[in-house]
């Protein structure tokens, strides 16, 4: 599998190829990459891209994993209808093929670090969460004739399980390398071990009975906040080490504060107390004030002068958005992107990033 780059997060106006139905509430999304464009969007299987539209007057931006394993000129991802959801629910009533979206160069550190192989992966998936997982697959069992792939994933019944048809295609081609678990919590299956939540008993069943952490050389893991935290709660505790596991979060579980830090209106008021804040991007350097009282995130307030600072979530899950600090101190608010030695370079998520002190000079070229 291939390793990740981090570059620049700049969008592109791509157009979309074909839309797929997928289950009653998801889709997949194909898009034509422009010869010219090609390397911007060369990516790693387990990276995601970010879509940006406009719905009912609002900049609305979220990010979606790439759902196959890499493939010159297009790119795939799956979206699931996230019911009350605004992206979401915009993208599957309204995406036709034809259509021009912008979209953001791949990202992400979802990625195998075992590149040459050979090697066990598993992965422990809920929902949509197959999809970045769906690549990781191809891509292993394709890169190397000793590499094996265990996937453990959750749905709610058999009708919402996304990419099913490719999954089972994929068990054709690999009988003995690639092997599925579907877990189903509102429908019986034959195994008890398959039926029902994925809590902690079961999640211990499994690693009793299917999975053998000993057998393991990488993990992914993809779905709910509580899925994600359990799992990995679980593998420590079975002496599975940090660094052989990889984890993406598509929300933090608490929607409230998604999207609540960009794009949200603040004046700045003559005479009041203010925070300066420069930021240097693409190598030019910008300065803007954040009244103290607001608690205003530094992305928030660099959008006010520079709409091209890079971001997706907004919710301290994606890492588009981190800088490194040059000077001045912030608070971070939230943090489920960085990683500790990226945290011990001085790089914070602007989106979740208030200053504590009166001036703050950050980095988003770094
Ligand atoms: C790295 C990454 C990769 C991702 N990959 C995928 C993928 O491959 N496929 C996929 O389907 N998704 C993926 N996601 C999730 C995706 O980006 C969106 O978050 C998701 O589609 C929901 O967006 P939305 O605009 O539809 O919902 P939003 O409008 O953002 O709302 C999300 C949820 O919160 C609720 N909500 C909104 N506002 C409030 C409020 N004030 N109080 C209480 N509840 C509220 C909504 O009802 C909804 O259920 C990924 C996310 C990340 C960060
Ligand atoms: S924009 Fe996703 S973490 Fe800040």
């Amino acid at each position: 599998m291939a390793t990740t780059t981090r570059r620049r997060a700049s969008f592109h106006d791509l157009t979309v190829s074909a839309v797929r139905t997928l289950t009653d509430d998801s889709i997949e999304v194909s898009f034509t990459v422009p010869p010219e464009l090609v390397d911007d969007y060369s990516y790693a299987p387990g990276q995601y891209i970010a879509l940006r539209t406009t719905v009912e007057g609002d900049d609305v931006r979220r990010s979606y994993s790439i759902c196959q394993a890499p493939v010159t000129g297009e790119l795939k991802v799956g979206i699931k209808r996230d019911l009350g959801g605004l992206f979401s629910t915009w993208a599957i009533e309204n995406l036709r093929a034809g259509m021009q979206l912008a979209v953001m160069v791949p990202e992400g550190t979802f990625t195998s670090q075992l590149v040459d192989g050979p090697a066990h992966f598993v992965a422990i998936a809920a929902g949509s969460g197959i999809t970045p997982v769906v690549a990781l697959i191809q891509a292993a069992l394709a890169g190397h004739p000793g590499n094996r792939f265990s996937l453990v994933y959750s749905n709610r019944t058999a009708m919402d399980t996304m990419f099913v048809d490719e999954l089972a295609d994929l068990k054709d081609r690999y009988p003995t390398r690639l092997a599925l678990y579907h877990v189903l919590t509102r429908e019986r299956r034959s195994s008890e071990l398959l039926s029902g939540r994925l809590d902690a008993e079961k999640i211990g069943g499994i690693l009793d009975q299917l999975v053998s952490p000993s057998d393991v050389d990488e993990w992914f893991i993809c779905g709910p906040f509580e899925l994600v935290q359990l799992v990995r709660d679980t593998l420590a505790e079975r002496g599975v080490a940090a660094g052989d596991i990889r984890y993406e979060l598509f929300t933090t579980g608490r929607p409230e504060r998604l999207g609540g830090q960009s794009g949200r209106p603040i004046v700045v008021e003559e005479g009041q107390a203010v925070h300066t804040i420069s930021f240097q991007l693409d190598g030019t350097t910008a300065t803007v004030t954040s009244p103290v009282h607001s608690n205003e995130s530094i992305l928030n307030a660099a959008l006010r002068v520079r709409s091209d600072v890079p971001f997706a979530c907004a919710g301290g899950v994606c890492g588009t958005c981190r800088a490194t600090v040059v000077s001045g101190t912030v608070d971070m608010v939230e943090n489920y992107a960085l990683e500790p030695e990226e945290l011990a370079r001085g790089y914070v998520l602007t989106c979740q990033s208030i200053p504590t002190s009166e001036f703050v000079d950050v980095n988003y070229d770094s």
